[in-house]
């Protein structure tokens, strides 16, 4: 008797799985292609550019290259205003007032120390961002994430020295 019951209940069970599947041989209907004008990117992908230009900026400075220096924080710039507009939320926080609450201050200061073609000044700010990465991102359980200064250039291809 009991075994009988459970019988009943494994057919049952399949045949509502397919059911939900619909007729066999059917075409599903399946969501309209995206459309790639509205690609939002996430917040992953826009942080991922940002270590790209974190780590070109550092090879910029570090051959006192001011000019590729300056293009590369104006770089960063670009990179944090676009993360205002896309992502301005994040699991419910403002990203704005958390990027400039870390990120204001240490930009500002790369900003003078590459016009004033201070590579002491440099070194110091340039550490400063880097640390204002590690803070959010210990914030936001994303302490794993650690960005720090790095030792070879991204790619390879591109010349540092003026
Ligand atoms: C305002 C907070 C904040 C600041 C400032 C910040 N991050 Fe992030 N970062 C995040 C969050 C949140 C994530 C996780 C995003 C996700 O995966 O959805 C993240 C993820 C990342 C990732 C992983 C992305 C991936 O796909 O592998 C990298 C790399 C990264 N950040 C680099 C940086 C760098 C470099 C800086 C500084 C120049 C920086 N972040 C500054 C909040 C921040």
């Amino acid at each position: 008797m009991h075994k009988q019951k459970r019988k009943i209940s494994t057919t049952a069970v399949l045949a509502m799985i397919l059911l939900s599947l619909g007729p066999v041989g059917s075409v599903t209907a399946q969501p309209p292609p995206k459309d790639p004008n509205k690609y939002v990117p996430g917040l992953g992908d826009l942080m991922g550019s940002l270590l790209v230009q974190h780590n070109k900026l550092w090879f910029a400075g570090d051959a006192m290259n001011w000019p590729l220096a300056a293009y590369s924080v104006d770089a960063i710039k670009e990179g944090i205003a676009d993360m205002k507009v896309l992502r301005p939320r994040y699991k419910g926080e403002s990203i704005v007032e958390m990027l400039d609450g870390l990120t204001a201050k240490p930009m500002q200061d790369l900003e003078e120390a590459v016009a004033a073609k201070d590579s002491a000044r440099f070194v110091q700010a340039y550490d400063g961002l880097t640390q204002s990465c590690n803070v959010c991102h210990q914030n936001h359980e994303y302490g794993f994430i650690v960005i720090a200064r790095p030792t070879v250039p991204f790619l390879t291809n591109q010349r540092y020295q003026p």
